[in-house]
């Protein structure tokens, strides 16, 4: 084992300083991203996207998450006809996204989405820095050359270079952050998610400085508040993916169910979990997951427009007016545990 002298970086260990703000309206706040894609343009108003989860993401949350300005991908962990069939639903031609795998039925999933009008395609596996994820995109980009291709998860530098260079136009970053996540206590591997978000970058800018076109940053996973998004921003990324902050709404797939207290709740699975692969196949192998409940949060725009009117907030503490501002001009210090206990409530704590 070759042992770094690094220390990685995970959400809580930093904080973001505020500075000078001229701010004085909240809409005066862009927190739009074009996506420029060969001769398509897709316009996300909010840098959010919804995670390709069986308890997250199928049509309804892709029409409403989309309608206040995000995407969402829906996820593979169903049929083929199944998920067609959620896609056709979609009602924004623009963004039909799905996600696929890279294994078993990759290909004919593939085409049965595409001739429901798919424009986004997710590769969604746990270690994206893999030889069959490259021979996925080789395929893709052979195939279906108009494809907006979303491939990970990398957690390296190098990583996200390999998955730019094969093609990918926008990469998932990080490994064994979820909320729902045990790979990096089964599997002793990962990153977390800003650490991750910030090498990325950097190897982000030395594409672009040396005239070539990278891929967006998507931080996905471990994204537990509004802060942890402005600071995901600020470190790099181009957009966040959604899993726990997202799930118990109304627009994700699944009942509401009223537990022992009578309190509503919906169920939140991590897709490698037990009860996820079981659902999906019947039976289950390697899992790198847990499954939950989550309180039920009511509609997804009361919880996306509370989240971004904190997104807005945050980005006027920094005194920047765009997703760009706040990746260029925001400045974050290392925290101590003790600054990050002090910047939780602690009126109850006293002693
Ligand atoms: P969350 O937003 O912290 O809940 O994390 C959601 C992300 O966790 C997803 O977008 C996936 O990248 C990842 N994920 C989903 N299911 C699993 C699992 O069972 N094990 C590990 N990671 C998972």
């Amino acid at each position: 084992m070759n042992i770094l002298e690094k220390k990685v970086i995970s959400f809580d260990d930093i904080i973001l300083v505020p500075q000078y703000s001229r701010i004085t309206s909240r809409s005066e706040i862009d927190t739009s991203t074009t996506i420029n894609y060969k001769n398509n343009k897709i316009e996300l108003k909010i840098p959010i996207i919804s995670s390709p989860m069986s308890t997250v993401t199928e049509a309804h949350m892709c029409n409403a998450i989309r309608s206040l300005g995000g995407l969402g991908i829906i996820h593979r962990y169903n049929s083929i006809d199944f998920q067609a069939k959620l896609l056709s639903f979609v009602n924004d031609d623009k963004v039909k996204s799905a996600a696929i795998g890279v294994s078993g039925d990759f290909k004919e999933r593939l085409s049965a989405l595409v001739e429901k009008g798919l424009k986004i395609v997710c590769i969604d596996v746990a270690h994206g820095d893999h030889v069959l994820v490259r021979e996925a995109i080789e395929y893709i980009r052979n195939e279906y050359e108009e494809l907006f291709i979303i491939a990970g998860n990398v957690a390296t530098a190098d990583g996200y270079k390999r998955l730019s260079e094969w093609g990918a136009n926008a990469v998932r970053t990080s490994v064994g952050s979820g909320s729902i996540c045990t790979t990096r206590i089964q599997t002793g591997h990962g990153i977390p998610t800003l650490n991750a978000v910030i090498q990325c970058y950097e190897a982000k800018k030395s594409i672009l400085d040396d005239g070539g076109i990278p891929a967006y940053i998507i931080a996905d996973g471990g994204i537990k508040n509004s802060g942890d998004i402005v600071k995901s921003i600020a470190a790099g990324a181009d957009f966040v993916m959604l899993g726990s902050m997202l799930s118990g709404t109304k627009e994700t797939p699944g009942k509401i169910i009223l537990n022992n207290e009578g309190k509503k709740i919906k169920r939140y699975n991590g897709m490698a979990s037990k009860v996820a692969q079981k659902n999906w196949k019947g039976s289950y192998s390697s899992i790198e997951g847990v499954s939950s409940y989550v309180p039920y949060k009511g509609t997804i725009s009361k919880v996306v427009n509370e989240i971004m009117s904190n997104v807005r907030s945050g980005m006027s503490y920094s005194g920047v007016t765009s997703i760009k501002e706040l990746r260029e001009e925001s400045i974050a210090v290392i925290q101590t545990s003790s600054s990050h206990l002090e910047g939780n409530p602690h009126i109850f704590n006293r002693r």
